[in-house]
């Protein structure tokens, strides 16, 4: 399929959620076919684009995205809402949908699936599926369906078994994403969904990764959703007492942190972990340092916090080490499902805008369970603005509570989460100095990682929504300040 106008998917992709260039000036300057899936009797014709976007402005840069798209010679109603346009195909109009809403198209990738077996390899089109040994057997007759709600990439659930996510913003080398999944499926971990498999394609002579298949969690709710009905639940009770309340999140926080301890148990044995020096320690504080510098200068309202902030990174400077392993990178209580058999977490693609290299450079584990942190202060403070009236008294008792509820969730988080960890490291020396000088590294670096994403989020509020500035700027407040 070629004919497709650069100027129908640049429409189109301004109007996608998953499109990261929202907003800025963008242009397709590239596009190529990834993939040709052969039609099934009546089905459309299916082709993976690879389009290359270039920005305009003055931070340019560029980025690929994977578009597959299926092609029908009439319009069809039903995935109307997915529609990207037309485009004149070996002489004949087609009309184009973004595949991943058409169960005929999606269809193509269970059966790409199906046709791997498992722990083998199925190429078909030009994309070729790779199951894990040792999974599910899939079933073809499993019926696609896409799954709504805000993300980054677009994911697809084969009925009650198997849930493909297929990557929007694509790079070259290995996907963190699928390469920790795969990991952590080989240990058995009981905290993640278990992969199935992964689609890749090549270019140029390099492998572009291109989607993940895993096991669908039937009984998951939204951590974030979670925690926010568990506010709700709270500020709607009569009764003071948070403890024993059906609003109180202290044993699903504590169940959290011990599940995110033993990811990070697991991850740092199979990936590579060491401990880092005095200069990269400091170099570490520096680099939070200058982000607040930064952030001064855009949000003046974080100047009667600076010299607390400042301290606060200074202290990691002279612990002159840190310990450092494969961590999630993008942590917060988006990323966790809560299912009848407990907590697990998701989405190990890491932050978002770093290539993937870098993202898989060990990193402390700290960092992930201060995006924790923060997540349970952000779902109280979500839950509180919305429910801000105009009583001051009622106003300052709901605030009351909802902080209450975000330090038990996060005393309780943290110290579940460094019990579990102590467990895992049995063998460690039980030398009370060495104890004490672990809890105070601890402590340091948690304080200044929670401080540097707090910092970040009081940038990007004061962008994207100002109302919300106060949430991280309270956070930011509290640094230090005991
Ligand atoms: N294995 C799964 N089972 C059920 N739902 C899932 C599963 N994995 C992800 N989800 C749902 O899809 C959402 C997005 O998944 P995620 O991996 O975070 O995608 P993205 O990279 O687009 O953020 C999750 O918040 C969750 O609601
Ligand atoms: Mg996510």
């Amino acid at each position: 399929m070629t004919g497709l106008d650069h100027a129908v998917l640049e429409a189109y992709l301004g109007r996608t959620r998953w499109f990261g260039g929202k907003g800025r000036p963008f242009r397709v300057t590239d596009l190529r076919v990834l993939a040709e899936m052969p039609a099934a009797e009546h089905g459309p014709s299916v082709t993976v684009f690879l389009a290359t976007v270039d920005y305009a402005d003055e931070e340019g840069g560029r980025e690929r995205y994977q578009v597959p798209l299926a092609g029908y010679g009439e319009t069809e109603e039903r995935i109307g809402h997915a529609y990207v346009g037309t485009a004149e195909i070996d002489g004949r109009a087609r009309h184009l949908y973004d595949a991943v809403h058409d169960h005929d198209a999606m269809g193509l990738w269970l059966g790409g699936f199906v046709a791997a077996e498992q722990g083998g390899v199925a190429e078909i089109g030009g994309l070729r599926f790779h199951r894990v040994p040792g999974d599910q057997p899939l079933d073809p007759g499993l019926r696609p369906s896409p799954m709504t709600g805000e993300q980054s990439n677009s994911s697809v659930r084969f009925d009650d078994t198997a849930i493909m996510k297929v990557f929007r913003k694509v790079s070259t080398g290995v996907n963190p994403d699928i390469e920790i999944h795969e990991e952590l499926t080989r240990g058995g971990s009981e905290h993640i969904a278990p992969l199935y498999g992964w689609v890749e394609a090549d270019v140029d002579g390099e492998v572009l990764q291109l989607a993940m298949l895993q096991e669908f969690l039937r009984t998951a709710t939204d951590g974030f959703d979670l925690a926010m009905g568990s506010v709700r639940t709270l500020l709607a009770d009569p009764d003071p007492d948070i403890v024993g309340s059906g609003g109180d999140f202290a044993g699903e926080a504590a169940r959290l942190g011990e599940a995110l301890a033993g990811v990070h148990a697991m991850l740092r044995a199979r990936f590579p972990a060491e401990r880092r020096g005095e200069q990269e320690t400091a170099e570490l504080a520096r680099a939070m340092t200058e982000r607040l510098d930064r952030a001064l200068r855009t949000v003046p309202e974080l100047e009667p916090h600076a010299a607390r902030l400042r301290a606060a990174y200074d202290a990691v400077a002279a612990l002159g080490g840190l310990d450092v392993q494969r961590i999630h990178g993008d942590l917060h209580l988006g990323q966790t499902l809560r299912t009848s058999h407990g907590w697990r977490i998701v989405d190990f693609e890491g932050e978002p805008g770093r290539p993937f290299d870098e993202r898989a450079l060990p990193d402390s584990p700290w960092r992930d369970v201060a995006g924790m942190l923060r997540s349970f202060d952000y779902a109280p403070g979500v839950v509180e603005m919305a429910g801000a009236g105009a009583d001051l008294e009622e106003d300052t008792l709901r605030a009351d509570r909802a902080q209450e509820w975000s330090e038990r969730a996060r005393t309780h988080f943290v110290d579940a989460y460094v019990a579990a960890l102590s467990a895992v490291d049995a063998a460690a020396p039980a030398d009370a100095d060495v104890e004490d000088s672990v809890a105070r590294e601890r402590r340091v670096l948690l304080d200044a990682y929670v401080a540097d994403k707090a910092v970040y989020e009081v940038v990007y509020e004061k962008r994207n929504r100002p109302a919300w500035t106060a949430i991280p700027l309270k956070a930011v407040a509290a640094i230090g300040a005991d």
